[in-house]
């Protein structure tokens, strides 16, 4: 079966067909700040750009009346976001704070997600993550209309726990981390070393 996107051009569907078979896709659980009130999303159109120099990319969205996301109007006003990443015992509250609340109300107050102030000048890390990402925005990419906005964001400061560095010579990382499935989640399960290449 051919989906013409061109044709069909209903937005749903096609969100149907790319979140069910670009998977797994990353999390990234995205904090920003206006007005002294601390905002906490999770966006799955995320990816890594470069390391060189580092940068990712979040796509983020309107709101139904049309108005942008709180976490692309804070990123627009404020240029910054701080990233955590997502492991498997905040999978309930990441999801939780997926939910549509007024721009002057804060997801960590509502869901009792803590966090803390690491790195000055940007907004809070949420507690307990493995690691953060201090994010400046670079650029948003023009698709030529449509309702979700990529932004370009430049990694200044990455965190991560002193817990989850597990040889800190060689800096091997691991912990157990989620991605999103279609409108479910998973956990990634056996890590499989690279075959080596003949
Ligand atoms: C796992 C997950 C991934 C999501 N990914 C995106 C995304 O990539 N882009 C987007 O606009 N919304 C995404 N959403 C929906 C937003 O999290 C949701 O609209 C949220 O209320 C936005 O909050 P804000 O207005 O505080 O920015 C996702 C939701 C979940 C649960």
């Amino acid at each position: 079966m051919i989906f013409d996107l061109d044709k069909d051009k209903a937005l749903n569907e096609t969100y149907k067909l790319m979140a069910q078979t670009i998977i797994p896709r990353p999390i990234a659980w995205v904090v920003t700040e206006d007005e002294g009130v601390v905002n906490i999303a999770p966006f799955s159109y995320f990816i890594g750009l470069s390391s060189e120099p580092a940068s990712v990319l979040i796509s983020v969205g309107h709101k139904p009346d049309g108005t942008p996301k709180d976490t692309l109007a804070n990123i627009r006003k404020h240029q910054k976001c701080t990233i955590c990443m997502v492991q498997e015992s905040d999978l309930e509250k990441m999801h939780f704070s997926s939910k549509g609340v007024d721009k002057e109300v804060s997801e960590a107050e509502i869901f009792n997600i803590e966090t803390e102030t690491l790195v000055e000048g940007y907004p809070p890390m949420i507690k307990g993550v493995p690691s953060a990402y201090f994010c400046e925005l670079n650029q948003e990419i023009d698709l030529g209309g449509g309702s979700t906005i990529p932004l370009v964001l430049n990694v200044k400061q990455i965190f991560v726990d002193d817990e989850v560095i597990t040889d800190k010579k060689r800096l091997t990382i691991s912990f157990d981390p989620i991605a999103r499935i279609g409108k479910s989640y998973a956990f990634l399960g056996e890590e499989i070393e690279a075959p080596k290449i003949p």
